[in-house]
């Protein structure tokens, strides 16, 4: 008898890859001077340690998990605004930074990234980081940051990896203490997310990848921690990069196209790669739960309250209304149309 169909999911942690038929030409995260570590934070909190700055200037919309990279002891913590736009609200701050202090500038989605405020800090003296954790083909560019970090399990699926691409020449981590390995239940239980969610995806085993992946997420180390040998091998060999990045273009102008009046950024730039389209609606919440009933599961990038100070009230507002439609790889054009169609319905129903 034939099995009753399941209904596929949207969104969530990726499977674990097969190899692909084709593999594409390197690209910029996987070469030049770089560290490999377990995750993005620990790439900041290995940085850190090493740079000890007197102050680290964050922007005042981020992702909670940057805060857990911060050494307990010896660094004052200041914001930059940023605005609904994600764009810097004033530039008045950079007059207060000094020499060796380090800022932290976020390439929002693989889309926003704000090369002049990362100039202006530059030419102050300051030591820049790119975040890049939503970007994983940002271009490093040593006139703009000093580092760029990357999180690839972001965009494919892999239980661990972090990189740290240092762009300047002057002499850095020196004093690097040896990553040691990810202890072995956390990483067991990231790879059996990925596994169970590929086993899923292929029609068999059940939702225990979700559970997986959100004790994995509790758990994340963040300090000198390697890379496994399995994510950095699958990192050279398994993915098709090049594909990866056109079906994510081709999936956020088909959004585009139909959403443009909600999204965060209605064009792409030509060679940006998005992590996801965002889109800004007071009626987040109802989208949310709209989508939630088709099994469509866009994530909130990111809840900052508690986190940032009530003071930056633009970032609030975003936090509040923002949603982060899936756009990546695993999905075509017509499931693009389709979750197009349902913002619609959810923003047109009363
Ligand atoms: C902008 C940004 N920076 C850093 C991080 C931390 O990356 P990881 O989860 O790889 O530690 C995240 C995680 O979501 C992020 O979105």
């Amino acid at each position: 008898m034939a099995q009753p169909k399941r209904p596929t999911i949207v969104g969530g942690v990726f499977g674990l890859p097969c190899p692909p038929a084709a593999k594409s030409a390197s690209p910029e995260f996987l070469q030049g001077r770089r560290l490999l570590l377990a995750n993005g934070r620990s790439c900041l909190h290995v940085l850190l340690q090493e740079l000890k700055p007197r102050t680290l200037w964050l922007p005042s919309y981020l992702c909670g998990s940057i805060l857990e990279a911060i050494p307990k002891r010896g660094v004052s913590v200041h914001y930059y605004e940023m605005g609904f736009g994600l764009k810097p609200e004033s530039t008045d701050w950079l007059g207060k930074i000094r020499k060796r202090d380090v800022v932290l500038a976020i390439n929002y989605f693989g889309i926003g990234r704000n090369d002049q405020l990362m100039r202006d800090a530059k030419s102050r003296g300051a030591w820049v980081v790119e975040d890049a954790c939503q970007a994983l083909w940002a271009q490093p560019d040593a006139s703009v940051a000093d580092f760029t970090i990357y999180s690839p399990r972001k965009f494919v699926g892999l239980p661990d990896g972090g990189i740290l691409r240092i762009n300047t020449d002057k002499p850095v981590l020196k004093h690097l203490t040896k990553p040691v390995p990810a202890s072995a239940s956390w990483w067991m239980d990231a790879m059996d997310a990925c596994v169970v969610r590929a086993e899923f995806d292929r029609g068999q085993g059940d939702r225990r990848w979700f559970e997986l992946f959100q004790k994995a997420e509790a758990n994340q180390p963040c300090g000198a921690v390697e890379i496994s040998s399995f994510s950095r091998f699958a990192l050279e060999n398994y993915f098709d990069w090049d594909a990866i990045a056109n079906a994510r273009g081709k999936n956020y102008r088909a959004l585009a196209t139909e959403l443009a009046d909600v999204a965060l950024y209605p064009k792409l730039p030509t060679h940006a790669v998005p992590l996801g389209f965002p889109i800004r609606s007071e009626h987040r919440d109802r989208i949310r739960e709209r989508l939630f009933k088709e099994q469509i599961f866009p994530p909130i990038h990111w809840p900052i309250a508690g986190i940032v100070p009530a003071r930056f009230t633009e970032s609030h507002r975003l936090a509040n209304e923002i949603l982060t439609l899936p756009c990546d790889q695993r999905y075509d054009v017509s499931t693009m149309k389709r979750i197009a169609g349902l913002v619609r319905k959810a923003l047109a129903s009363r």
